[in-house]
């Protein structure tokens, strides 16, 4: 029997469930009315988190989807690899989206990234590019992501606190770039780049960002301290994870819950929720293994309705019905107390929905997800039907919710093991069903 009873927890953990792009921005955004602080702890800008607000629908690649509570403090933990010129972008966007609520002065007071971040520079994004179209292909973001933490692990890398000093800075980007103009012109053939410019350019942007620059570790101990209520926010899925994703075909960083820990200095309180999102269906941009994908009419239809284009780089993404043997992969590796399904008014109107309930390979049943991508793209899912729903409530309703999406819920809620705490039933802020209060 699942246990429906919780009392609020003082932290929440919210990560992606599937590949990604499970529509965390808007759930971030929902807890994070509830919020002290929103903090991201891994990732960069290869993430785009869509929200709608007031009618418009905003974007946001590195600042944490809590930006739009204005009593919200939000930081960008040391986990973060960050692309200064898109932060500075996304800064302005704001600003001029809503002069009063984000001018400069009062997002000063409330927009901290931690000075150990990780920096993005161009030459980085010039070879994730070169390694994508000439070597092997993950279809990556193309935005630095591989490049700029492989850095940081061989200890070559650029960070925040390096941009507020301008010998330092002209020094280690000169280093830098030895190696990597070596392999832009004798590897890739293209052309090098100016270590001179390179280091005026982010000299500027370090120029820029520097009231934001802070010490956010003991910030956050400080808030934590004081018992205030923080938000994690995951990027990317725990599918996408580097170590327990469908790796090759991962990003390069932690996308696991137990990642807010590392990803900003501070060991998570003990009452600390974990909360995956999954979507009622399942998504996939990029390359790899995909076992429950539809090809063809049904996928498109799938990608139509649900408006299934990436955020970050328009490309389509890929669709299929949930698989629910690796939500209960991603329930497991992750630690995940709750879950959070959302888009269920994608899949009204269709007679039959589907979910896998097992894999398969040559007739064999496989009693776990595999950690082999080629073995996980072999499989043949087996599938159980569910009636399906015309609209996500009982008729004149918008508590209830319809009573075969609710039975599909429930069936979801006995495979995984885990309660869902919320269902959502559209873009918009109050398009939601709280079940249960997790935070
Ligand atoms: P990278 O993170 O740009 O290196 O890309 C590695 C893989 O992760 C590719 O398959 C990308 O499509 C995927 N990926 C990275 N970020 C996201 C995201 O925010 N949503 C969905 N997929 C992502």
């Amino acid at each position: 029997m699942l246990n429906h009873q919780q009392t609020p927890s003082q932290t929440i953990v919210i990560v992606g469930a599937q590949w990604g792009d499970e529509g965390k921005g808007k759930i971030v955004d929902y807890y994070a009315e509830r919020a002290d602080l929103v903090v991201r702890f891994q990732g960069g800008n290869n993430a785009g988190h869509t929200l709608s607000i007031d009618g418009k629908t905003h974007v946001l690649h590195l600042i944490p989807s809590g930006v739009f509570h204005e009593n919200t403090k939000c930081i960008i933990g040391s986990g973060v690899v960050v692309d200064p010129k898109v932060l500075i972008e996304e800064i302005n966007n704001l600003t001029q989206w809503n002069a009063d609520k984000f001018s400069l002065n009062k997002l000063k007071g409330r927009l901290f990234l931690s000075d150990r971040c990780h920096v993005i520079l161009e030459s980085h994004k010039i070879l994730d590019a070169a390694r994508e179209e000439r070597q092997s292909k993950i279809g990556t973001t193309k935005r630095g992501i591989g490049p700029c933490y492989e850095d940081r692990a061989s200890r070559k890398g650029i960070r925040l606190l390096d941009l507020k000093d301008k010998s330092r800075l002209a020094e280690k980007i000169e280093d830098h770039l030895k190696e990597k103009n070596f392999l832009f012109e004798h590897l890739y053939g293209l052309p090098q780049v100016s270590p001179e410019k390179l280091a005026a350019q982010y000299e500027e942007y370090g120029k820029i960002l520097s009231p934001f620059i802070a010490d956010t570790q003991h910030l956050l101990y400080e808030a934590k301290t004081n018992r205030k209520k923080i938000l994690f926010e995951g990027a990317q899925g725990i599918l996408l994870d580097v170590d327990y994703g469908t790796y090759p075909f991962v990003t390069s960083s932690r996308t696991l819950p137990h990642e807010a820990s590392n990803g900003t200095g501070i060991r998570v309180s003990q009452d600390t929720v974990y909360v995956g999102v999954a979507k009622a269906y399942a998504t996939r941009v990029g390359d790899g293994p995909f076992p429950t994908e539809l090809i063809g009419e049904e996928g498109n239809q799938l990608r139509e309705k649900g408006r299934e284009f990436g955020a970050t780089t328009g490309r389509p993404r890929r669709c299929g019905w949930l698989d629910l043997v690796a939500l209960k992969y991603a329930v497991e590796v992750g630690g995940l107390d709750y879950l959070v399904l959302t888009k269920t008014d994608v899949l009204c109107g269709s007679s039959v929905v589907k979910a896998c309930v097992s894999y398969e390979v040559s007739d064999t049943p496989l009693s776990s997800f595999p950690g082999d991508a080629t073995l996980l793209s072999k499989i043949t899912p087996t599938y159980r039907s569910f009636p399906g729903w015309e609209s996500c409530h009982e008729p004149g309703s918008h508590g209830t919710i319809d009573r075969n999406l609710a039975s599909y819920i429930q069936y979801i809620e006995n495979f995984i093991g885990i309660p869902v705490c919320l269902s959502t039933y559209g873009p918009g802020r109050h398009e939601n069903v709280e079940r249960i209060s997790v935070f």
